[in-house]
């Protein structure tokens, strides 16, 4: 039976009305277009998909509906923008820390969560963070280096601090171009039934 339930989704109320048990990724997707999490394995295995919820990196594959009502959810989309990316983005960029790209909301999410818990992580608390996300590619140099810079980044005098400035749901002007270079769009695997 669907239910209507609340939750706020980088910095917004919204209301969504499906299955209780609808995975929240399928919800952020397809109802709200946050195209930013990526759907990889559906078994909370991969990583690709992890939001943050209530400030803690979180796999949305395997979170129901239910799971985030009354929650905080910030996706990719509530991080930064094509013209100015949050330093997690930024930090991304300029390691080139992608290939295809399909890793890199899970790879930058999970960053943002462990650097706003700990500014000044060491390069094995990162490496700690991100072995649970994984990364067909192989760049996983590159993305440590990316998470330390960001860490610089984020620790300098004026550095981007705005969590949420694009908390609207058109989440495909938000994606910065170079954090997701194919464009990848993750695959719309939601039960036709729906
Ligand atoms: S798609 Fe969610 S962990 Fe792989
Ligand atoms: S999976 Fe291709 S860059 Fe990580």
């Amino acid at each position: 039976m669907e239910k209507t339930i609340a939750l706020r989704v980088n910095g917004r109320a919204v209301t969504v009305t499906a299955m209780a048990d609808t995975p929240l990724l399928y919800i952020l997707r397809n109802d709200l277009a946050l195209n930013g999490p990526k759907y990889g394995c559906g078994l909370g295995e991969c990583g690709a998909c992890t939001v943050i919820l209530d400030g803690v990196a979180a796999r949305s594959c395997v979170i129901p509906l239910a799971g985030a009502e009354g929650r905080e959810v910030v996706t990719l989309e509530g991080l930064g923008s094509s013209s100015a990316p949050h330093p997690v983005q930024q930090a991304f960029i300029e390691e080139q820390a992608a290939q295809c790209g399909y890793c890199m909301n899970g790879m930058i999410m999970t960053a943002k969560a462990l650097l706003d818990r700990n500014q000044n992580p060491t390069m094995d608390e990162v490496r700690r963070a991100l072995s649970g996300n994984l990364c067909r590619c192989g760049t996983h140099v590159e993305i440590l280096r990316a998470v330390m810079r960001a860490a610089q980044l984020l620790s300098s005098p004026g550095a981007h601090h705005d969590d949420q400035p694009n908390a609207r749901p058109d989440a495909r002007n938000a994606i910065p171009a170079d954090a997701d270079p194919c464009g990848a769009d993750g695959g719309d695997r939601r039960p036709a039934d729906r």
